[in-house]
């Protein structure tokens, strides 16, 4: 964006895509609540969630019409340059949530607990969800971990706080869990189903799950009432979250075997970058068109 440019708000009132217009109830001039996503998977209706960590980018996905954005901890690793989700702080999580929520006005904006702001205990994780809400504006907040986590989820639930739990995978835990499929086993897979269902007993509104065997992802999504949101959980789950750097192309490695590639954003980005670079040093740009006399 130029200083020239118009002021980054959110994209006008388009028509909101086929696939969400039902959580919408067929209106696209308020944002998408809890209650529109319990009642989607009392439709039998699937929806889709994307993360995002700056106003630019979640306006290109609220005009796209996808009703929930997470402003996920992965901005640890997508967007902030460290290896891990573990060194989010809560600052960082609050700024970088407060533009996604400047940069939308349709989608629900879900923003995540990071490592160390809710461990302690039920107060600590009240005083931390609070500011997401008051100083970023989120709708709601996300935080890891079943029945460890249960005393925190009915707190913020009791004090009008909406929460989405999630299992399987716990980036968060990496140093103890590692990057591996969770709950095979019998024994592991009954700890998760325990662990989903005290989540919803503790009153989180959704649960994600990640990194899960897609048959034991499905006996999950069948036995609650709150909707399940898959990634790399397999087809069943009620809903099915990217990281949006992944599906768009823009991180370089190779791709966990979930991930969707729907587009290849760095190789554009990087020819985009080349071309103005060379056209530079080879006085081609800018032009008579490009100047002001
Ligand atoms: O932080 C994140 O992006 C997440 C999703 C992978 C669910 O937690």
């Amino acid at each position: 964006m130029t200083q020239f440019s118009a002021a980054q708000t959110p994209a006008p009132q388009q028509a909101v895509s086929d696939s969400s217009k039902a959580l919408y109830g067929g209106k696209s001039n308020r944002r998408v609540t809890v209650r529109d996503l319990i009642a989607a998977k009392e439709r039998g209706e699937k929806w889709p969630m994307l993360t995002a960590y700056d106003a630019m980018t979640a306006s290109v996905f609220d005009e796209a019409g996808v009703p929930v954005l997470l402003v996920g901890d992965s901005m640890g690793n997508c967007h902030l340059g460290y290896d891990t989700t573990v060194p989010v702080t809560l600052d960082e999580m609050t700024m970088l949530s407060a533009a996604v929520v400047r940069g939308t006005s349709r989608a629900l904006v879900v923003g995540d607990l990071p490592f160390g702001s809710y461990q302690e205990g039920p107060v600590q994780a009240l005083r931390s969800a609070t500011r997401l809400v008051k100083e970023a504006g989120v709708g709601a907040v996300k935080l890891e971990g079943g029945e460890r986590s249960l005393a925190q989820t009915e707190l913020l639930v009791q004090s009008g706080i909406p929460v989405m739990s999630h299992l399987g995978l716990t980036p968060q835990s990496v140093n103890t869990m590692g990057y591996r499929v969770q709950g095979r086993g019998d024994e592991d897979a009954h700890r998760l189903l325990r662990d989903a269902k005290a989540a919803q007993d503790a009153g989180a509104f959704a649960l994600v799950l990640e990194l899960v065997p897609a048959e034991l992802a499905a006996e999950v999504s069948r036995s609650l009432h709150i909707p399940t949101v898959g990634i790399g959980a397999g087809p069943e789950c009620d809903a099915q979250v990217l990281v949006y750097t992944d599906m768009m192309g823009l991180t370089s490695g190779k791709m966990p075997r979930f991930v969707k590639q729907y587009a290849d954003l760095r190789a554009q980005m990087v020819r985009a970058a080349q071309e103005f670079s060379e056209e530079v040093v080879g006085g081609t740009f800018p032009r008579e068109e490009h100047s002001f006399h």
